[in-house]
């Protein structure tokens, strides 16, 4: 089983999408096996954001990830990256086909709702940087 980290950023809580992007992951069959509120300080978004340090969009990025809270969550499954990126739609929610979550919910490259991580070993890195292992729960599902 593969996991995932996936973030509802803080456009997605401030418009009220946080139980509607949940619920589309459990749905589809996702196991949730980590899940807080948070609010992303300067170091965290530096580290997690690092591969885009020097971009035009870096600084903006980092002051909106900080400006209020996120719905950080650990989701387990079957090719989870990629079924979540599937789910998430492209990164610009103006290319991303309706239906998917950034093109129900999006306009705006970024504020774009959700975050997705975009390979395994990024999967690893950031699940790592958000949780600590303590805080990732094992258990069965059986439905
Ligand atoms: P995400 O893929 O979650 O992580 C990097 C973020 O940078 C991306 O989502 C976008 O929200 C944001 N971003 C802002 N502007 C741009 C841009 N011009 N190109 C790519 N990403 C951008």
């Amino acid at each position: 089983m593969e996991r995932t980290y996936v973030m509802i950023k803080p456009d997605g809580v401030q418009r009220n999408l946080v139980g509607e992007i949940i619920s589309r992951f459990e749905k589809k069959g996702l196991k949730i096996v980590a899940l807080k509120m948070l609010q992303i300080s300067r170091e965290l978004a530096d580290r997690h954001y690092g591969e885009h340090k020097g971009k035009p969009f870096f600084e903006p990025l980092v002051q909106y990830i900080t400006s209020g809270p996120v719905v950080a969550m650990v989701l387990e499954g079957k090719d989870a990256v990629t079924t979540v990126r599937d789910m998430m739609g492209p990164t610009n929610p103006l290319k991303a086909a309706p239906g998917t979550i950034r093109g129900t919910f999006g306009m705006d490259i970024g504020r774009n709702v959700v975050h997705g991580s975009d390979a395994p070993e990024s999967a690893a890195r950031e699940i790592a940087l958000f949780f600590a292992p303590e805080e990732i729960i094992e258990y069965n599902k059986n439905v």
